[in-house]
């Protein structure tokens, strides 16, 4: 299937693997990129530009496919050396950089200079017609489904894929409650031009984290997942769990007034402790609503051959009858 994602990143499938704290590391990204997608590596969880460096370099002795790291930005009173990355990432000849969680203006002439395409996600038509004004190559439209960082508009796929098609001249992909054939078929309809997925890859062989993890995606329906952080405006999914609970009891008790010191036990370093260690219920970690949708846990390749399978299907069959 070609697409213009599959043309401007040079991947076989128009299947992307969004960037996901201490689950993107080289394993799940090459293995994904083998696969004929795109994987990417996760630069916050390496923290530092020498540790992303030795990702980077594991990555390419893993695949010889093109892959991507992920940049986020976030406001931090101590931030990471994001320079240093970006030169690493350079230097070392990435080809796709996905950035998320603030604009990454200050970064784009460099990473274009050197042939690095970038794709900025976002959960808002706003902000990607902003993505698209300052130069970005393509842009990952969000949906409040997703796992992760929705945003604060709450404007699920079916409406926000349709309404950045209206507006966008650059290639977007659909993300957030991406799951198998048919969400590629959707998301194709609806304007775009691939997916973006992050829960579904958790739930794979590959997935470098613990087991528990994937039995607790495997447990969850698409009713198990809550909102947190929204009164401090960094409204994120996660899985529901005890963590999540107690989370949610601060924000109704303390109201308006809740500070991120507040919830510093339920949110700050726990990713370590739950996808290395498989303490799932030792704080909150991002889930999509698309958990109601994962029952097994396919190798990559398996996973990513099955999305094309049924897409193909999907539109030879399905949709000729009804037409
Ligand atoms: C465990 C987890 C960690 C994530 N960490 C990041 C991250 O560090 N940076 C980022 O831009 N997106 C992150 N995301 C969001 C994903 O890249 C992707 O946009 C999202 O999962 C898509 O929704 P889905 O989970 O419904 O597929 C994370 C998602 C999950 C599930």
């Amino acid at each position: 299937m070609e697409t213009k994602i599959t043309q401007l990143l040079d991947i076989e499938h128009p299947i992307i693997q969004g960037g996901m704290h201490y689950v993107g590391f080289a394993e799940l990204a090459a293995a994904v990129s083998n696969a004929g997608g795109l994987g990417i590596i996760t630069a916050l969880t390496q923290g530092t530009p020498a540790k992303l460096e030795r990702e980077i370099v594991k990555c390419k002795t893993l695949t010889n496919k093109p892959f991507g790291v992920n940049l986020t930005f976030l406001p931090s009173l101590d931030p990471p050396d994001y320079a240093g990355l970006v030169d690493v990432i350079i230097k070392e000849g990435v080809k796709v950089v996905e950035t998320a969680g603030n604009n990454p203006q200050k970064w784009l002439p460099k990473l274009q200079e050197s042939n690095i395409k970038v794709i900025h996600k976002c959960t808002s038509v706003r902000h990607a017609l902003k993505a698209q004004d300052i130069g970005c190559d393509a842009v990952s439209v969000d949906g409040f489904e997703c796992g992760g960082h929705p945003g604060e508009d709450d404007i699920p796929n079916f409406i926000l894929l349709p309404r950045a098609a209206d507006e966008l001249t650059i290639p977007f992909v659909a993300s957030g409650g991406m799951a198998d054939g048919r969400s590629l078929v959707a998301a194709l309809a609806l304007g775009a031009e691939g997916i973006n997925l992050g829960t579904r890859f958790i739930a794979t062989q590959e997935a470098p984290v613990h087991d528990n993890v994937k039995e607790a995606l495997l447990a969850a329906t698409e009713l198990d997942t809550k909102l947190v952080m929204r009164p401090l405006r960094n409204t994120e999914r996660v899985l529901s769990n005890a963590a999540a609970k107690r989370l949610l009891e601060k924000e109704a008790a303390l109201g308006e007034n809740i500070k991120f010191q507040d919830i510093i036990p339920e949110v700050a370093g726990v990713y370590p402790k739950v996808m290395q260690e498989g303490q799932v219920d030792e704080g909150v970690w991002s889930c999509g609503m698309v958990a109601g949708l994962i029952h097994d846990l396919p190798t990559v390749k398996g996973l990513i051959d099955k999305i094309m399978q049924q897409a193909e299907l999907t539109i030879a069959d399905r949709l000729r009858a009804a037409s």
